[in-house]
């Protein structure tokens, strides 16, 4: 059994689609391929995989309460594909989105229900998932902890001979937890429908978020983005910029 992801989303580096895609990939057993749609050039090549695909996940955020243009032209581009070919493969799709409710994916969901119907093949359903941005800095602080875990344990190799500083375990143990606990309605409906798209049955349309209450993401968020206006955009441009 062949599944195919494609993550839709157009930035080139550390999109939360991405990350999203790689939980899903976690949750799905036998044949996996990853594609990239980011161009028209890309189109060909996605097709080409898809004749021989049981389950294709598609991977992307939501713009503008919908599906981002370059998808659309692909999905146009697919349907005909589909139909000429015979293809009578499953969809599922990963949405994901800025603000904090999941349920803003419902008319991005539609669209790929609608889709499906028109190109002849069978709608899986998908994961909603609110509070994308966010969920997928939480990964990066993981890799935070990591680094602080490993400078703690040779602080205190170095100090006291001691290769096992508990405090510093501790407080790993524990913020790993939160980061966990922040991901836990994303991993509880990937991991179902992994198992869906293994059994080659359809999901259904759930939503889901970054498990922490609205005032407290409202509160980083309006912190997060007045940072970036004061730096006019330009500190994660930078970060991200191909160098020449
Ligand atoms: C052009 C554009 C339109 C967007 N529209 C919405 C929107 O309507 N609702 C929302 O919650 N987030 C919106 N967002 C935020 C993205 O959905 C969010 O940043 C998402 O995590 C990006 O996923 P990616 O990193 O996989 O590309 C928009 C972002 C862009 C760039």
């Amino acid at each position: 059994m062949k599944t195919v992801l494609i993550n839709c989303s157009p930035k080139k580096r550390f999109c939360a689609s991405a990350y999203f895609l790689f939980l899903q990939r976690l949750f799905v057993c036998e044949e996996k391929v990853n594609e990239k749609l980011r161009t028209p050039a890309d189109c060909a090549r996605i097709l080409e995989q898809l004749r021989d695909a049981q389950a294709v996940v598609f991977g992307l955020p939501l713009y503008v309460d919908g599906v981002p243009s370059h998808v659309l032209r692909f999905l146009e581009e697919m349907e005909v594909f589909c139909r000429e070919n015979g293809l009578k493969f499953r969809v599922y799709c990963v949405a994901n989105n800025g603000f904090i409710e999941g349920k803003q994916n419902e008319p991005l969901m539609q669209v790929f229900e609608n889709f499906c119907v028109r190109a002849g093949l069978a709608w899986g359903g998908g994961v909603g998932i609110g509070g994308g941005v966010m969920l997928n800095v939480t990964r990066i602080l993981f890799f935070v902890e990591i680094a602080l875990l490993a400078l703690n344990t040779v602080l205190s190799a170095v100090s006291t001979g001691n290769f096992f500083p508990k405090e510093a375990w501790l407080s790993f143990a524990e913020s790993t937890a939160l980061l966990l606990y922040f991901n836990l309605g994303v991993l509880f409906y990937l991991f179902g429908m992994g198992r869906a798209i293994g059994k080659g049955t359809a999901f259904g349309k759930k939503y889901t978020r970054i498990l922490i209450p609205s005032f407290v993401f409202i509160l980083f968020a309006d912190i997060f983005f007045t940072i970036i206006s004061l730096l006019q955009g330009g500190i994660f441009r930078g970060w991200l910029a191909k160098k020449e």
